[in-house]
C-alpha cells in the first residue's frame, strides 16, 4: 500500500501521560521508523504537575515540559496536539488546539455530552485545513481491516445481522474506589463511553449507518467507596441494545465494565447470506470465517496478507499488538496532513458514533431514530 507522508518535521504536543499518553508517545516515536516520512519532533509534554511533566518529558523523549496545557496547545513550534487527558477535558483542549491552528489527535470518547460533541464537530468544520482524528485504535487492527474487506467484497454475501459485545471487568470489584470515570462531569457516559463507542466504531464500519435503536442501561454497583464515605455512581455499568441498520440488517449490542473475567472482549460476528465472520480482540490475531458449503469455521491468522502488517513484520503468525494499532493511527493522521483522504474517524464521523451511544444511554426501552 502506498501513501504520502509529511516530508517536513512536524512538532508534537502531548497532553497526559497515563495509559493513553504512553501509547501516543510510543506511536509518535515509531511511526516514521515503520512507515517513513520525516520523524515527528517531540516538542512539548503537559501533565498535571511540573514535576510529573518534566519526568515524563525525559522518559518519553520530549524537549520541553509544562503543567499548563494551554501553553502546549498554543506553542508556535507545535503542529499536532495529542490529547490523552480525562474525558471532561476533551472539549476545552480540542477547541483550544483547533483555534490555535493545530491538527488534533483526541482520545475517545469525543466529549462528555452529545451537545459538546456537536459543538466540537462544528469548530472542526470551521477549520477545514486542520486534520482531526479520534482514538478508535481497534479499527486499525489488520485482522479487523481484513474482515471489513471481506464484508465489503461479498465474501460472506449480503450482511444480514451483527451480534456484538464489548465487555471488561475493570469495575467489577465493588470495593474499587469511586473516580471521575463514574460521574457525568468527569466521565460523561459509563461503559458506553468507555467501551461501547469502540464497538460502535467496528459495527458501523462493518454494517453501515444505524437507523434506529432500542436500549436499556444498568448501574450494577450504585455506590463506591471514597475517603469521604460511599459516593454515588452516576453513569451506566452496562448497556444492551437492539438495532436496525439503514441497509435493513439487524443488530444486537452489549457492553459492560463489570463483566467478571472479561478483559478486552471486543467480540462480534457478522452473519451474511453466504457465510459468517467472527472476531474477538482478546485473540486479536485471528479471524474465524465460515462460507456456505464448509463444515465449520476456518482460522485466518494475522500476517503480511492483511493491511499494514508487513510494515511491522514480514512473517505471518508472529502477531500484532495493541500499541501497534496506535502507530497505524498516527500514520493515518500524518498521511491526512500530507494530503491523503482522512480515513478518520474525524470529528464529523466521531459525532455519528456519539449519537449512537447517547441514544442508547437515554432510550430506556423506547425506540430512537438516529437523525443525520
Ligand atoms: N483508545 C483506547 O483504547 C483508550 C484506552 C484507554 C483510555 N482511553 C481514553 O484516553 C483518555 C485517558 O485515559 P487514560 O486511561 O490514559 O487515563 P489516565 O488516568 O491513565 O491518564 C490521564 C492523564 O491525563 C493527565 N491529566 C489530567 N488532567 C490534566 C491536565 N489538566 N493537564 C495535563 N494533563 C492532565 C493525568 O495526569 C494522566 O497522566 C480517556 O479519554 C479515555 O477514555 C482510550
Amino acid at each position: 500500500m502506498s501513501f504520502s507522508m509529511p516530508q517536513r518535521e512536524l512538532g508534537i504536543a502531548l497532553i497526559g501521560t497515563g495509559f493513553m499518553g504512553k501509547c501516543h508517545a510510543m506511536a509518535w516515536r515509531n511511526v516514521s521508523a515503520v512507515f517513513g516520512g520525516a520523524h515527528p519532533r517531540l516538542e512539548i509534554l503537559s501533565d498535571v504537575t511540573e514535576e510529573s511533566a518534566a519526568q515524563f518529558a525525559r522518559q518519553f523523549g520530549f524537549a520541553r515540559a509544562t503543567a499548563r496545557w494551554e501553553e502546549a496547545v498554543s506553542d508556535p513550534n507545535v503542529d499536532i496536539v495529542s490529547i490523552t487527558a480525562p474525558n471532561g477535558m476533551h472539549r476545552p483542549m480540542a477547541e483550544a488546539a483547533l483555534t490555535a491552528g493545530k491538527h488534533v489527535w483526541l482520545e475517545k470518547p469525543m466529549a462528555l455530552t452529545l451537545s459538546d460533541a456537536e459543538a466540537m464537530a462544528k469548530i472542526a468544520a470551521a477549520h477545514p485545513g486542520q486534520v482531526t482524528m479520534l482514538g478508535y485504535n481497534y479499527l486499525r487492527n489488520p485482522a479487523f481491516r481484513a474482515a471489513s474487506g471481506m464484508v465489503r467484497d461479498g465474501t460472506i454475501g449480503t450482511p444480514l445481522a451483527f451480534r456484538g459485545v464489548y465487555d471488561e471487568d475493570y469495575s467489577a470489584d465493588p470495593l474499587l474506589p469511586w473516580s471521575w470515570r463514574m460521574t457525568h462531569e468527569g466521565g460523561g457516559l459509563g461503559a458506553l463511553g468507555d467501551l461501547g463507542c469502540h464497538l460502535v466504531s467496528h459495527m458501523t464500519a462493518l454494517m453501515g449507518p444505524v437507523a434506529e435503536i432500542v436500549a436499556q442501561t444498568q448501574i450494577a454497583i450504585p455506590t463506591r467507596p471514597s475517603p469521604d464515605g460511599p459516593k454515588r455512581v452516576e453513569n451506566e455499568d452496562s448497556a444492551l441494545a437492539l438495532l436496525r441498520f439503514t441497509s435493513g440488517a439487524q443488530g444486537s449490542f452489549a457492553t459492560s465494565r463489570v463483566a467478571r473475567g472479561r478483559k478486552c472482549r471486543l467480540q462480534w460476528e457478522v452473519h451474511g447470506s453466504d457465510g459468517t465472520i467472527v472476531f474477538d480482540q482478546e485473540n486479536m490475531n485471528e479471524l474465524w470465517v465460515h462460507r456456505t458449503g464448509e463444515d465449520g469455521f476456518v482460522r485466518h491468522l494475522t500476517g503480511p496478507g492483511q493491511p499494514d502488517f508487513s510494515a511491522f513484520c514480514p512473517a505471518p503468525g508472529h502477531n500484532f499488538g495493541f500499541n501497534e494499532q496506535k502507530v497505524i493511527e498516527a500514520r493515518d493522521l500524518l498521511a491526512a496532513i500530507a494530503g491523503e483522504p482522512n480515513v478518520g474517524p474525524d470529528f464529523e464521523a466521531g459525532l455519528e458514533i456519539e449519537k449512537i451511544i447517547h441514544a442508547m444511554a437515554v432510550s430506556n426501552g423506547t425506540t430512537i431514530r438516529i437523525e443525520r
